[in-house]
């Protein structure tokens, strides 16, 4: 019986009229979206699909149930949830912070003439952005690395796209710019939750899931059309360690600022704007704390 309900109690007897009917698994609310399942404590909150609006609605019909050969990567963060959140949603930083994993003359190319994402969106308390993703397959093989030639994949993913349906058109949501050079669309659910669509035909999530105000566990998550041969599952595998090698990048500056934000001897920073999905992080976080607090006053 899967329902449950508590059919089983070690010696029963030693109990004062237990009413077994009231002891089963407590009900929890939960809706799905897409194949993704969300569990909601707040019963008064509004239904899901209002709650994801119009990325929701806009990414229905991306062929996720396609997408079930998964790679996987989970860590236990010294820093608050939102730290990692703010790495993630800007593209500004990859020229410095990324530019060992380019060939140097790219690297260098990139350091010039810097970088400059597609597209930003706010729907709140959501938010997207796009951006571009020339590398597969690259213009010019001399742009990527050697192991990159040979598997035809990198960090935008493998190359050769999967034949099926849903691809081709995309839905609406995605590349909103209609952008010819578009690689990738990273959507911030808030509070916690990343959907990255890259162009070749494959996704990611990334959740963050707060465990102390200066503490939080990762995780991220790969899905791809299952391979059908070897060099498709190494071109997979490649594009997971690719992102994990970028990830780790990302998350090597979190712990430093953490410790930094605790000395309170930095109480502000200033931010360019690309980084309009950090601002609106902020700002929707802080008005959720500021409600939160005026209900309890009122409380
Ligand atoms: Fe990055």
């Amino acid at each position: 019986q899967l329902d449950g309900e508590l059919t089983y109690v070690q010696q029963e007897s030693e109990f004062f009229d237990l009413d077994k009917s009231q002891y089963g698994l407590k009900e929890v609310r939960c809706e799905v979206w897409e194949g993704f399942i969300f569990v909601n404590f707040d019963n008064t909150a509004v239904s899901l699909t209002d709650y994801l609006g119009a990325y929701g609605k806009g990414l229905e019909g991306y062929p996720f149930h396609e997408m079930t050969e998964t790679y996987s990567y989970r860590a236990e963060i010294g820093s608050n949830w939102k730290l990692f959140i703010d790495a993630f949603a800007e593209f500004y930083h990859a020229p410095i912070l990324h530019q060992k994993q380019a060939v140097k003359d790219e690297a260098d190319k990139l350091m010039k003439v810097g970088f400059e994402a597609l597209h930003y969106d706010l729907q709140s308390p959501h938010s997207m952005i796009s951006s571009w993703g020339g590398m597969a397959p690259p213009k010019d093989m001399n742009m990527v690395k050697p192991i990159e030639r040979v598997l035809r994949s990198g960090l935008f993913g493998p190359w050769d796209r999967p034949d099926i349906e849903g691809l081709d058109p995309l839905p609406a949501a995605v590349n909103p710019a209609g952008a010819k050079p578009w690689g990738v669309d990273e959507f911030e659910f808030f509070p916690n939750m990343s959907l990255l669509i890259w162009a070749p035909g494959w996704y990611l999530t990334y959740t963050y899931w707060p465990t102390a105000v200066n503490k939080h566990i990762f995780e991220c998550n790969l899905y791809f059309v299952p391979p059908k041969n070897i060099r498709e599952r190494l071109a997979q595998e490649l594009a997971a360690v690719t992102v994990k090698e970028y990830a780790l990048q990302d998350a090597n500056t979190l712990e430093a600022t953490q410790k930094m934000l605790e000395t309170r001897t930095v109480t502000e920073f200033p931010l360019c704007d690309q980084e309009i999905l950090l601002r609106h992080l902020h700002k929707m976080a802080a008005d959720h704390v500021e409600e939160y607090r005026n209900a309890s006053v009122a409380g």
